[in-house]
């Protein structure tokens, strides 16, 4: 579903982040990518979406990664920002679900319909006409996920979905993820999230590929883990 080859990229200036770095990520698969802050994890998933000039190829549902696909392959990617101040641009909650929907040919009425029905899904009906920047940091993040849930992809990244997330929330969303039997790929510190949500996981250092596996095997690795300046999950404490 999502082939990295050789990928390598570098931000302006700076030394390599990714060096080649190829990875397969099969249909319906539940991947987790984890690793120290700086490892890498962030600059994989915007890679995905062509928001970085890289070296080497990248193939998502079988098209290759370039100008002339983006179009369609960002109609079949969902991306949840680390940041999701930089998710929300539009005024109230309500309209940034509805923008990405009438945008790809919903009437006005069937997008408020479903964007209600996603915020209702996910207990936070009572934002929808809040102004997003006066939303909580938790609360902005319940939003984002919400705007990418109503367009129904069938690739999802998710980047740092738990950050900021009560107790109840977080549950929420780790839920409403296993209910989705679509591709998914999560960037996160939260390892007991990934033990919830994943079968496989990668580990990152420094943008190389240190360790690919199941969950149940890499997450209960202490030493492989503490090399990494990662920990044990607290569930596996
Ligand atoms: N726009 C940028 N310009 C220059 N360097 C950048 C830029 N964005 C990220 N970097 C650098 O690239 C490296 C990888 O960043 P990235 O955001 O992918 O890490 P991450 O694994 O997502 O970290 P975190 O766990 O903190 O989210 C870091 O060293 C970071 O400083
Ligand atoms: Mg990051």
């Amino acid at each position: 579903m999502i082939s990295f080859q050789d990928v390598s990229f570098a931000y302006p200036g700076e030394n390599n982040i990714l060096e080649g770095f190829s990875l397969d990520i099969k249909e319906g698969e539940q991947l987790a990518i984890i690793g120290a802050n700086g490892a890498g994890k962030s600059t994989i998933l915007k890679s995905v979406l062509g928001l970085l000039d890289i070296r080497g190829d990248i193939y998502i549902d079988g098209l290759k990664l370039e100008k002339k696909n983006l179009k369609q392959i960002r109609k079949s990617v969902g991306y949840v920002l680390q940041d999701s101040d930089n998710q929300m641009f539009m005024p109230k909650v309500i309209d940034d679900l509805m923008f990405g929907l009438i945008n790809y040919g919903m009437s006005q009425n069937e997008a408020k319909k479903k964007s209600e029905e996603v915020l209702q899904m996910l207990g936070i009906a009572h934002l929808a006409e809040k102004h997003n920047y006066k939303l909580s940091t938790g609360e902005k993040r319940m939003a984002a996920i919400a705007t990418v849930l109503a367009m129904e992809p069938r690739i999802m990244l998710l980047d740092e979905p738990s950050a900021a997330l009560d107790p109840s929330n977080r549950r929420k969303i780790i839920n409403t993820l296993n209910s989705l039997n679509i591709t998914k790929v999560i960037a996160t510190h939260d390892l007991d999230l990934v033990l919830d949500t994943c079968e496989r996981v990668i580990l990152i250092n420094q943008g190389r590929l240190v360790a690919d596996g199941a969950v149940k095997d890499i997450l209960t690795n202490r030493q492989l883990l503490e090399n990494n300046n990662l920990e044990l999950p607290f569930s596996m404490v």
